[in-house]
């Protein structure tokens, strides 16, 4: 199978156009994979978690541990709106059902680039900008982690700070495809009528057109893959508990002491922190 479709321009040059879209099953194809070996990792492989809590580092920490604020979690939920929305105007036109996709998709395209712009400064400014970034410790517990999975003696990991390690890379992977399609469909609206920018094609080549087609193409690909995995994870029960406090904004006591370290992870008690801050202002 061709990953790109070609075309011969006016000037007789071979020049790229889209990707091929088969490539979306692809995705889905990948997508479902991993849902069913994370299934079986976790059902009959994953090593059983042992906390032990003092009741002393229990009696630290509110019976409600705040997790996202407001803002944050009305950035998550526009943002999750405006993504499946640029997910089903892409590629249903591709699976045969006709609609004025165009016209939703950039409306959409800019909701998202609105909303992705206003995080980027709230992150920075804000909230905890370091904390969804790996740190060294990250990698010292996914090392040790992994030398135990394998019998290997290794000192036992640490209790994750805000984020995971899954969390934070996944969070780079998903900001890599969408400054990518967010880039390049910016450049690709001046391709199609809108009231923002006047058309103008001959903005660039035929080649340098077909080649931002096809990465706009790719990383809307990826996209498919990357929310089915975040969608899988969201629903899955032991993550729940995850999933609620990104629609209530806090998380229970003791989900939070199971799953992270205090240390790591500060808990704000009315106006006062304990330990270093969370970014749940
Ligand atoms: C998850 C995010 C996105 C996905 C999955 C996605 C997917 C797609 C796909 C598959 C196409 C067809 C490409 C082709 O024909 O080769 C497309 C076209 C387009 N997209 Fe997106 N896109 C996303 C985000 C955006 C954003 C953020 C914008 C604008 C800011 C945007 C604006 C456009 C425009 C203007 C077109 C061109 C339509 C045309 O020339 O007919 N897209 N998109």
């Amino acid at each position: 199978m061709d990953f790109i479709t070609w075309a011969t321009s006016p000037w007789g040059q071979s020049v790229p156009t889209h990707i091929a879209f088969g490539l979306m099953w692809v995705a889905v194809i990948f997508g479902f994979f991993f849902m069913v070996v994370h299934t079986i990792y976790v059902a009959i492989v994953a090593p059983r978690k042992h906390v032990k809590i003092s009741a002393a580092e229990a009696a630290a920490v509110p019976e409600r541990v705040p997790r996202h604020s407001l803002t944050a979690r009305l950035f998550h939920w526009i943002m999750a709106l405006s993504m499946f929305a640029l997910l089903i105007t892409a590629f249903l036109p591709k699976v045969g059902v006709e609609f004025n996709w165009v016209l939703y998709h950039w409306i959409a395209g800019l909701l998202l680039t609105v909303s992705v712009l206003f995080h980027i400064v709230h992150a920075s400014f804000v909230m905890d900008f370091w904390s969804i970034w790996p740190d060294r410790q990250d990698v010292r517990d996914s090392v040790n982690r992994v030398l135990r999975f394998f019998g290997k003696p290794a000192p036992q990991p640490k209790r994750f700070a805000k984020y995971p390690l899954e969390n934070k890379l996944y969070h780079a992977v998903i900001m890599v495809a969408g400054l990518a399609v967010i880039g390049t469909g910016l450049f690709m609206m001046k391709r199609v009528p809108s009231i923002f920018t006047p058309r103008n094609p001959y903005l660039f080549s035929d080649f340098t057109w077909g080649m931002m087609y096809v990465l706009h193409g790719l990383a809307g690909v990826g996209f498919i893959a990357l929310i089915m995995v975040h969608v899988y994870m969201g629903i899955r029960p032991e993550k729940l508990p995850i999933t609620k406090s990104m629609i209530f904004g806090w998380m229970s006591r003791d989900f939070y002491l199971e799953e992270h370290d205090p240390q790591r992870w500060a808990v704000k008690q009315g106006k006062k922190r304990s330990y270093a801050g969370s970014d749940a202002d």
